[in-house]
């Protein structure tokens, strides 16, 4: 709760900032020689995406829970169990997971009339095709207040060790970062941005990363596919197995 109290004056700081400094198209017309204006970049975030997160974060902060349940019983539970814990490994568990995150992932396999969803996802674009914010809102709000299974090791003491040592500390051979720099040392995440890992289904896992790396899931800012361009496929599934094994 203090983290994300934290997180949200970061975004207001950002946002005074950008309140100050913004350049609007009318004064770059009425200059002629003014220089195009690039989205404007805040600590290393584009103003677009740190205006999403805002909007993000009131729509979590209006969410009814209850609301969520009654959707996810009727739509969601077959796939991600009643509570948030999927027993099949390719469908992610939801529980516990920060509800700003839940709900960013919502919208963006939304797809728009005639487009392409931001994550495109067989599964996923028809489940949410029909909901609206708020319904997301309310569904995120719900799988977030829920209690997350602890996670089971998959995998041989060799591979997991190698997914510890790639978790905690990264790779200074190949340049791979530390996962528990964005994903927290326990796996928990940093919300409203960087989502929970620990004790997700590793088959899931396994199959994010290969998506960010053939660049089929593009929702990430560039981080993660930035990240993926320097594993090897052993260290994904090395990783991927050890982050299972996390609670
Ligand atoms: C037929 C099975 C199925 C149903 C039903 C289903 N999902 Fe999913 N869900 C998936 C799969 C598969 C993925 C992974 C999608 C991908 O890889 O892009 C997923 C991913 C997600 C994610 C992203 C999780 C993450 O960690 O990034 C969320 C959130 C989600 N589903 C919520 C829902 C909600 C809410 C409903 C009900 C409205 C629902 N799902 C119904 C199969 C399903
Ligand atoms: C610089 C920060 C950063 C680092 C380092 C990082 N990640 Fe991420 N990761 C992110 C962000 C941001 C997202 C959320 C993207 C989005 O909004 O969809 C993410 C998403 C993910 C997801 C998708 C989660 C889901 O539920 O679908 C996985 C899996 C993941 N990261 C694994 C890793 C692993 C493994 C490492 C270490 C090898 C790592 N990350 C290192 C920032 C980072």
């Amino acid at each position: 709760m203090k983290m994300i109290k934290k997180s949200l004056a970061m975004v207001s700081v950002f946002a005074l900032a950008l309140a100050t400094t913004a350049i609007t198209a009318e004064d770059a017309l009425e200059n002629e020689n003014a220089e195009i204006v690039e989205p404007r970049i805040v600590d290393g975030v584009p103003a677009d995406v740190v205006a999403k997160e805002q909007e993000i974060e009131a729509a979590i902060a209006a969410g009814n829970p209850a609301s969520g349940q009654e959707i996810a019983a009727g739509v969601c539970a077959g796939c991600h169990g009643a509570d948030g814990n999927s027993m099949i490994p390719n469908f992610p568990s939801l529980a516990g997971q920060h509800p700003e995150y839940l709900l960013k992932q919502l919208m963006e396999f939304k797809a728009e009339e005639g487009e392409t969803a931001v994550r495109n996802s067989a599964a996923m674009t028809p489940m949410v095709a029909a909901l609206s914010k708020e319904d997301m809102a309310n569904l995120a709000d719900f799988y977030a207040s829920q209690k997350p299974a602890p996670g089971n090791a998959a995998g041989d003491k060799d591979l997991l060790t190698l997914g510890k040592i790639l978790y905690h500390g990264g790779n200074i051979e190949n340049g791979v970062p530390a996962c528990a720099s964005c994903h927290g040392p326990t796996g928990t995440g940093i919300p409203p941005r960087y989502p929970a890992l620990a004790g997700q289904h590793a088959d899931y896992t396994l199959n994010q990363l290969d998506l960010f790396n053939k660049g089929e899931r593009t929702n990430d800012n560039k981080v993660m596919q930035d990240v993926l361009t320097r594993m090897s496929g052993a260290e994904k599934r090395a990783v991927s197995a050890y982050i299972q094994g996390m609670r």
